[in-house]
């Protein structure tokens, strides 16, 4: 491998959940860069719109989709029919995930107050999706016996975050387990799996809380580097774990968090 091949996506199928904002976006964008035909599916459709006609206005190789991941049966044909239509799946970024609001210091955040009704969508949405997305992005790629899974999990999932609500902690520590535990079942087919755990980064996660100076001075607290990450940032960790580059990293679930989780 050298340096021009290690990281060329060229003839590649990615398909990304949550795509047409925030880290999605930049998933999408960094593989299209490097190559890739791109699936980006979201359930906004203005913003998808907006995003593909914009990657598209780039010379990128782009196609939107509107995907709740909620409704796994959608997602599984969604999956299955890019792979389809475009005669391969190579990298797949389960990234699509809600806020579940405050953390357990405040009163709406407490063990209390914790809707169980939005308790249950975090878990459709953050977990059981990712589950669907894994399992069905899987069986083709252990047919074609190469692939590369991406989850979007978060340094919430690693340690408990006070600014985060109980669902998301509970979620993203879910789903970085579950790549640990399928990394055992696709290695043997050359499948890889990873996480990204990011620390806070300025999105419009929920209802763009991140944007209020005094959130995010919340979010920075307990980051060494004192700022929220730009998405723009994640896209070196998504290009190298979607690349031939890292055909010897599965099962791992690493950070980009300014330094939150050493500290
Ligand atoms: N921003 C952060 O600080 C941060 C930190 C750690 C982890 N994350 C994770 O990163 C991922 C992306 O979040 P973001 O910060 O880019 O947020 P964002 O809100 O900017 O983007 C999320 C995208 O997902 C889409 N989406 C929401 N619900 C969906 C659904 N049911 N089906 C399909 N698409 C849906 C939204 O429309 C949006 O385009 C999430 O899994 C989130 O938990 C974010």
């Amino acid at each position: 491998m050298d340096r021009n091949t290690m990281f060329d996506l060229g003839g590649q199928v990615a398909f990304v959940t949550g795509a047409a904002k925030g880290l999605g976006l930049a998933m999408a964008e960094i593989v299209a860069q490097s190559g890739a035909r791109v699936v980006m599916t979201d359930i906004d459709p203005d913003a998808l719109t907006a995003s593909v006609e914009r990657l598209a206005g780039q010379g990128l190789d782009v196609r939107g989709e509107i995907v709740d991941v909620a409704d796994t049966d959608r997602l599984a044909r969604a999956i299955n029919d890019a792979a389809r239509r475009l005669g391969r799946l190579d990298v797949v970024f389960a990234n699509a995930g809600i806020s579940a609001g405050p953390g357990p210091l405040t009163d709406a955040g407490s063990l209390a107050q914790v809707d169980l009704d939005r308790w249950n969508r975090l878990l459709q949405i953050n977990l059981t999706s990712v589950f669907v997305t894994i399992r069905t992005a899987a069986a083709q790629m252990i047919k074609q016996r190469s692939g590369r899974l991406i989850v979007t999990a978060s340094v919430a999932g690693l340690r408990g975050e006070r600014m985060c609500g109980y669902a998301y902690a509970a979620t993203k520590a879910a789903v970085s387990n579950l790549v640990r535990q399928s990394s055992i079942e696709l290695s043997p087919h050359n499948v890889t799996i990873n996480a990204i755990a990011p620390g806070p980064f300025l999105t419009d996660i929920g209802q763009g809380r991140l944007h209020d100076p005094e959130v995010a001075a919340g979010f920075t607290r307990d980051v060494p580097m004192g700022r929220l990450g730009q998405p723009d940032e994640i896209k070196g960790l998504a290009l190298l774990l979607a690349s031939p580059a890292s055909s010897y990293i599965t099962g791992a679930v690493i950070p980009v968090d300014g330094g939150a989780s050493a500290s």
